[in-house]
């Protein structure tokens, strides 16, 4: 699992190396360009004003959202991607801290009428992804939604088979989203599969 050196020094090259494989429509981020879209599109429609990112790295959603006046609140624990992000967005209000820890005080201050997590809930384990997504709700207001846009399969079998296809490619130590598994905690959840790696996962209090 990358630490946060790590993605300190994939930071400058991440948009790039992203937008190859999304481009070329190879795991992991074969659908991420779609993926994005559609939850910046949604957020959209709904009028949704105040947005938490959780792990929010270069800004790529997130800044499109703070063009488009909502106001953005983040963590990430990556220097170098919060010092991109910041600079993208200079009234957003970005916190460093891991999330494996759960989120900082001050951002639990707040309710959100969207909460969005791309391509970083993966490095957290089922059972805790579990309880930290059950960490959210509270903070969520009474119309929000949670978008968790990520490498996702509807069953085991299909991860297993993408598994198989990506080889020596494959990330042993991150732990995608399986909806068929999900949906026994959440079982209101939605999923918008928007490749054959990934996919909208949608939780509403309501
Ligand atoms: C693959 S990038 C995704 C960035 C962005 N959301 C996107 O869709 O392009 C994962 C991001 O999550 C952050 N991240 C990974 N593990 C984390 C953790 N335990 N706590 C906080 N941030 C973390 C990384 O620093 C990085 O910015």
């Amino acid at each position: 699992m990358l630490n946060n050196k790590e993605f300190d020094l994939w930071a400058e090259s991440y948009d790039q190396s992203v937008d190859l494989s999304n481009e070329n429509e190879k795991y992991p981020f074969a659908g991420y360009g779609k993926v994005l879209d559609k939850i910046y599109i949604d957020i959209s429609y709904a009028c949704y004003n105040t947005v938490l990112d959780i792990g929010f790295g270069t800004g790529r959603l997130a800044w499109r959202l703070y063009e488009k006046g909502c106001r953005i609140f983040g963590q990430d624990f990556s220097d170098k991607m919060i010092e991109i992000s910041q600079r993208k967005m200079p009234c957003a209000n970005l916190y460093r801290g891991d999330f494996t820890q759960g989120l900082v005080e001050d951002l639990k201050q707040y309710k959100y009428d969207a909460i969005i997590a791309t391509y970083s809930l993966h490095h957290l384990k089922d059972e805790n992804k579990v309880d930290f997504i059950k960490s959210l709700f509270p903070l969520l207001k009474d119309d929000g939604c949670i978008y968790i846009g990520d490498v996702a399969f509807d069953t085991r079998e299909e991860l297993e088979k993408c598994r198989e296809k990506a080889g020596a490619e494959w990330a042993d130590d991150e732990f995608y989203f399986v909806f068929e598994e999900m949906k026994k905690s959440f079982p209101k959840m939605k999923f918008e599969k928007m490749s054959f790696c990934g996919g909208i996962l949608l939780l509403s209090k309501i």
